[in-house]
């Protein structure tokens, strides 16, 4: 698929690359951050940062990718990431975000949200994007209002985490 970079008011939205092992594993490795996303390891690593990174470069190539995901590039730095997954083709995906908690508060997954649903409307044609936010993470639920997600119901024990089963949130856009 096409590699495309999307410039945004405070970062840009860019492919990985090597050279983002580094940044990727300094800011994704807080447990503040961790325990609102599914797949995670704790702690994360410079190898679980390569291994990432390698994933996306050969997903990049293919040219019906099952996911897409971007770094939120601040200065070179990955800062935080946002992409979609489970693509399926000209229907829908999962998106999932993260950012580094020293870049919180400031509107950029705000306006990250929005760039990435553009995305996957425009460039992957899909019908609906949804996201599963667990119910205390207010700040990802907001994010996604503001993006004219809405709340499409509680599934019951759908995660499972640290050995838990975790109620998701459900939310979506459709065009
Ligand atoms: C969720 C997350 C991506 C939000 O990113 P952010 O850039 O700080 O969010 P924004 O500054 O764009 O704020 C978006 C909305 O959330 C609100 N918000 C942000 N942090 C909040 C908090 N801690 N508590 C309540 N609301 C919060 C903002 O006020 C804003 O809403 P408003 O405009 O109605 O006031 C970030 O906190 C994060 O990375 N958390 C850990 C990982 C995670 O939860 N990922 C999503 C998994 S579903």
């Amino acid at each position: 698929m096409k590699v495309q970079t999307i410039r945004a008011s405070q970062f840009i939205l860019r492919p990985f690359k090597k050279g983002d092992e580094s940044s990727l594993a300094k800011n994704l490795n807080n447990k503040k951050i961790i325990k609102n996303l599914l797949l995670i390891p704790s702690p994360y690593t410079l190898k679980d940062a390569k291994e990432w990174v390698d994933k996306n470069l050969k997903e990049y190539k293919k040219e019906k990718p099952s996911m897409f995901n971007f770094v939120i590039d601040v200065d070179g730095e990955v800062v935080g990431s946002i992409g979609v997954r489970n693509i399926t083709e000209h229907h829908m995906a999962e998106i999932g975000y993260w950012l580094s908690e020293s870049y919180w508060g400031k509107g950029i997954m705000a306006e990250a949200v929005k760039l990435i649903t553009v995305f996957g409307f425009k460039e992957l044609r899909l019908k609906r994007m949804y996201a599963f936010t667990y119910p205390s993470n207010i700040a990802s639920q907001k994010t996604l209002l503001k993006n004219g997600y809405v709340f499409e119901g509680i599934l019951k024990k759908h995660a499972y985490k640290n050995k838990k089963f975790l109620d998701d949130y459900l939310y979506a856009n459709v065009k």
